[in-house]
């Protein structure tokens, strides 16, 4: 039978088959099969435009999580889809171990002159673990050449999340990963740091600039208790995504900075969900003045068109790497730099740049901090924070113990159906994230708005708590 294509499936197929084969065959990643039953599953979507997505029996959604955190410039964009398309018909793959293509070289030289400082090597990966795990090799490496073998040691932060490969998952301290499944990781070499989020400071501060210093100290603790010379890298997400927006205080960036540079430690910083826009700056670490040594990116640099990771090396890292085999990079990935990818990303960063979705990112960033901050006044409301189109709001049991509410059984699962029946699709867990794509308009902002509100209040209702 040839391929039969969107159309036929949707004048011929039926929800209900469809979701028969899905719960039969599709393995649902961080999933539990019945859970997805119970919650008259999966979900299946067939046709996005803009801000919104539809799903098979033609309801509308608000994709406030903007797909995974990536789809920054948006659904349905013919123009991707069209540089995609010509690229793959005119050659769909090269070798890029020996070759490479015109899109790969130009997405190279366009992600370098976007990054800061001398990021100017760009190392394309298929996704974020993988540019995480090629970070974290690079780092080895680059001390292995210089004959500083000992230098094995991680540091990370404790709630983070850098991607499931046995390398990035080692760098996890994300409870939903399930870390201590598959220890031992990549040895006991890798050390956790307190996270820098003012509303439960891991330091011992109480303002945001407080709490920075002190998880920064922390860093530089862990460093001189292990030895720095057996440290290789420090990676962080400029802006914590996995804990909701972590926006640490100035101090921070600049101190861990400063640390690295004083004991010759790599500093990583992770842009998976942070690049391409999504804070209101093209890249989270700009917020903080600071140039790092090793940037990786994914998600927002293609949008989702094409599936795109990289790892960015400044020019002083590239060059730890030359002179003969045995300084080689031994490493690489077959779809590392698909044509298609190049494509993909150069088509939608032109997009970026020319609908300023950065800057809007930045302004409708504020305009929905705004609109959320009156809803402090909920009983469930912890704290809401975040930077550009990267928000979330932390849901509590009760203000001062600030126990989170998604302890009380099935509540992440109601509040998730309740947004989902008003329309909004979204990750409810210690938060509820807000990230909907960047060219999202002040009317989407106040419809969302409107159904968070009622969410909270009917999670409340439920739990008697108004
Ligand atoms: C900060 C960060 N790093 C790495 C990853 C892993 O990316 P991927 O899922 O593309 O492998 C993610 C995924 O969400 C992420 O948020």
């Amino acid at each position: 039978m040839s391929y039969q294509g969107l159309t036929t499936w949707l004048e011929t197929e039926t929800y209900e088959n469809l979701k028969t084969e899905a719960m039969d065959h599709v393995w649902f990643p961080f999933q539990q099969w019945d859970d997805i039953k119970e919650q008259d599953g999966p979900l299946i979507l067939v046709e996005g435009n803009g801000v919104k997505l539809k799903d098979f029996e033609g309801k509308e959604y608000f994709d406030a999580f903007a797909g995974l955190a990536l789809v920054n410039v948006g659904h349905g964009r013919t123009e991707i889809a069209n540089a995609v398309y010509d690229q793959l018909t005119t050659m769909h793959y090269n070798n890029p171990f020996a070759y490479t293509s015109i899109p790969t070289i130009k997405l190279a030289k366009k992600v370098a002159s976007l990054t800061p400082s001398d990021l100017n090597k760009v190392f394309f990966t298929s996704g974020g673990s993988e540019a995480v795990e090629t970070a974290l090799k690079m780092a080895r490496q680059y001390h292995y050449n210089r004959g500083e073998k000992q230098r094995t040691k991680f540091i990370a932060r404790k709630g983070s999340y850098h991607g499931v490969s046995l390398g990035s998952q080692s760098v996890n301290s994300s409870t939903w990963t399930r870390r201590e499944i598959f220890e031992p990781l990549i040895g006991d070499n890798v050390l956790f740091a307190p996270q820098p989020l003012p509303y439960r400071c891991g330091g011992t501060g109480k303002t945001p600039s407080e709490c920075a210093i002190s998880c920064a100290n922390a860093v530089e603790e862990i460093i001189l208790q292990e030895g720095p010379d057996t440290v290789a890298a420090v990676i962080a997400e400029p802006i914590t995504a996995s804990l909701g927006a972590v926006v640490p205080g100035p101090e921070y960036w600049p101190m861990l900075r400063d640390i690295c540079d004083k004991y010759g430690v790599i500093l990583i910083a992770d842009e998976v969900i942070n690049g391409f826009g999504r804070t209101g700056k093209m890249f989270a670490i700009e917020h903080f003045g600071v140039v790092p040594d090793i940037m990786t990116v994914a998600k927002g640099i293609t949008s989702g068109y094409q599936p795109v990771g990289a790892c960015i090396a400044r020019d002083y890292i590239a060059e730890g790497f030359r002179g003969g085999k045995e300084n080689t990079f031994g490493h690489g990935f077959t779809y590392g730099c698909h044509p298609a990818g190049g494509a993909a990303g150069l088509a939608n960063i032109e997009i970026i740049e020319r609908e300023n979705l950065v800057e809007n990112a930045a302004t409708l960033g504020s305009y929905l901090l705004e609109k959320l901050a009156p809803l402090k006044e909920h009983p469930t409301v912890g704290d809401i924070r975040g930077k550009g189109l990267l928000c979330a709001v932390e849901l509590v049991k009760d203000k001062q113990s600030k126990e989170n509410l998604n302890t009380i059984p099935g509540v992440e699962k109601k509040l998730t159906q309740r947004l989902k029946s008003n329309g909004m699709l979204t990750r409810a867990t210690t938060f509820l994230t807000v990230v909907p794509p960047l060219n999202v308009t002040k009317q989407d902002i106040d419809d969302m708005v409107d159904i968070v509100e009622d969410g909270i209040s009917f999670i409340e209702r439920e739990l008697n708590l108004t």
